[in-house]
């Protein structure tokens, strides 16, 4: 980001402090979830809550349609099927993921991510599907690997579409968990010195170069997303981008940091309905 950008934003920072403070510690994610919910309301009076499903999309029509048209014919499919493909195939034990993912994985992922109490951290759906991997025999997936968890998770995720995210953050370990990813994303980072929320609170709806920036309700349900129509991109590498555009340096994906800000952020979307595989500019 150049510094005449990143001066543009900063107006809205100051006025728009409110938000941070909304965010007090020690809050239910569920209280959060509904200060959120009332900030964006008062902010964008016009645009309705199940429209942040499509993120930054909802503030701008003309983006809308051209994502319309893109969606009717998805240039990704082939990902998907490959996607399909690797999830149908047998491990060498003969056995599938169907066999160890909870309801043979479908109607699963609004569950995830989830504390685990048993492991006293939270896992997402990837660590479900490496678990899986791994107590059958064969080799976890590497998280950054979008040629394997990315397109195997394009498909796992789409036998999920629909359903409502139904993230709970329940017992002191959760909360913890809840709490270390609510501080990263309102945690000011890099040479640039922006948090998560200054950009997708603050300065949701403002133009950064030719976008519009998305609220942070929405943001975890349509994983992975296809950039440009054929660039696979999962939440968490979005995260890793993020982090570098204002020059912070990102914890690794599948680490506990990233995966309690995708657990803080998930439950930021309960109740909303999950969709795999969109288009993104
Ligand atoms: C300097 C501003 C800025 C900061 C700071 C920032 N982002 Fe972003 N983020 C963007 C822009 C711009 C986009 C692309 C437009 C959009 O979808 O919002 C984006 C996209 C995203 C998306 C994808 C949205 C979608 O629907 O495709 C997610 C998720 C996201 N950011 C999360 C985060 C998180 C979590 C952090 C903190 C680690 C963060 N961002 C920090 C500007 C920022």
């Amino acid at each position: 980001m150049t510094q005449k950008t990143r001066m543009k934003l900063l107006p809205g920072l100051a006025v728009l402090g409110v938000a941070l403070s909304a965010a007090t510690a020690f809050a239910t994610a569920e209280a959060d979830r509904q200060e959120l919910i009332q900030y964006y309301t008062a902010k964008f009076p016009n645009v309705k809550l199940e429209d942040y499903v499509d993120g930054a999309l909802a503030f701008d029509p003309d983006s809308k349609a051209e994502y319309d048209a893109v969606m009717e014919f998805p240039p990704f499919v082939a990902d998907i099927e490959t996607g399909r493909k690797m999830w149908e195939t047998p491990f060498k034990n003969g056995k599938t993921y169907a066999d160890c993912i909870p309801n043979g994985g479908r109607q699963i992922a609004g569950n995830y991510p989830m504390f685990d109490e048993a492991k006293g951290r939270v896992i997402t759906l990837e660590d479900v599907i490496n678990d899986c991997r791994v107590a059958n025999g064969e080799e976890p997936y590497k998280y950054t690997d979008m040629k394997t968890m990315g397109v195997l998770t394009a498909y796992a995720r789409s036998l999920s579409d629909g359903m409502l995210v139904n993230v709970k953050v329940e017992g002191p370990g959760a909360m913890a968990a809840y709490e270390d990813g609510k501080k990263t994303f309102f945690s000011r980072s890099g040479q640039l010195n922006f948090a998560c929320a200054s950009c997708h609170v603050q300065n949701s709806g403002s133009r950064l170069r030719s976008e519009r920036i998305s609220p942070a309700i929405g943001h975890t349900v349509h994983w992975p997303v296809f950039r440009g129509g054929d660039k696979l991109e999962t939440l968490q590498s979005r995260y890793a981008g993020c982090f570098k555009s204002v020059r912070a340096v990102s914890a690794p994906q599948g680490s506990p940091t990233l995966n309690n800000l995708e657990y803080f952020e998930s439950s930021l979307s309960n109740g909303l309905p999950m969709k795999a595989n969109v288009f993104r500019k």
